[in-house]
């Protein structure tokens, strides 16, 4: 099964696709978390990545495509992938489509998370993650049994720079201006499902899984 999920900053792809993750026992693959690692290991693309990721921009379509064509081929992925934070641009879903043909493959569906602006912003600002393991929070909805430390291994956990309002604000503008396109995109391709996200992570998770029950 080759998933897409689709929403803004803070609409909780990462947190439903670690949960599918577990379930259906394929790979959750984030743009996101493999340029934040580049940077942290200060690799040629990493640099390359930073100033466009402190900005709130998208890292340019090469860089990306490049990354996620050397990660489905791998060997994790033979019975599918959950894309998370990728694509984000019409030219990043025609390249995915052209990668995905070339090997005789598809993507089977496409997951749209939906949240109103404001939840949006309360939701990035208030995100943590650990260090260590990558276990995601937060400090209202989600919070840690004891503050700033991981609950499932004791790691710190870290705001996001990207995470401060300023930022979130532009990568929000980036969202409606580069990536809502993909909505029209995806659904006229009649891959699209779209789902409310501002009710519970469970309740999101329970409609994601009837959503694949029922196309399957
Ligand atoms: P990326 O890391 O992909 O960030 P994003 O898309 O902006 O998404 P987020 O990780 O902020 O949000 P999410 O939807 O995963 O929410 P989460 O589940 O964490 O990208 C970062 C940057 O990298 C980009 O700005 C760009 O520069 C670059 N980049 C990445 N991919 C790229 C690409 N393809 N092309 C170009 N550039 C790219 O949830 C957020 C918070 O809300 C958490 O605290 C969580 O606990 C909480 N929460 C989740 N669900 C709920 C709920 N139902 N109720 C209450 N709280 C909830």
């Amino acid at each position: 099964m080759n998933l897409i999920l689709l929403g803004p900053p803070g609409a909780g792809k990462g947190t439903q696709a670690k949960i599918l993750t577990k379930k259906y026992d394929i790979p959750q693959i984030s743009t996101g978390d493999i340029l934040r690692n580049a940077v942290k290991q200060a690799t040629p693309m990493g640099l390359k990545a930073k100033a466009f990721m402190d900005a709130g921009a998208l890292v340019p379509d090469e860089v990306v495509v490049g990354i996620v064509s050397e990660r489905i081929v791998e060997a994790d992925c033979r019975n599918g992938f959950i894309l998370d934070g990728f694509p984000r641009t019409v030219s990043q879903a025609d390249a995915l489509s052209a990668m995905l043909a070339a090997n005789g493959n598809k993507i089977d569906h496409v997951i749209s998370i939906t949240v109103n602006k404001n939840d949006l912003l309360r939701r990035i600002t208030g995100r943590r993650t650990c260090r260590s393991c990558g276990k995601g929070y937060h400090l209202e909805f989600d919070p840690p049994k004891t503050a700033g430390v991981c609950d499932e291994c004791s790691g710190v956990l870290f705001q996001r720079e990207d995470d401060c309002e300023d930022t979130m604000r532009k990568r929000l503008d980036v969202y409606e201006q580069q990536t809502a396109p993909l909505v029209e995109y995806y659904s006229n391709a009649g891959l699209l499902r779209s789902l409310p996200g501002d009710e519970a992570i469970d309740v999101i998770q329970s409609m994601i899984v009837s959503i694949l029950k029922r196309d399957a």
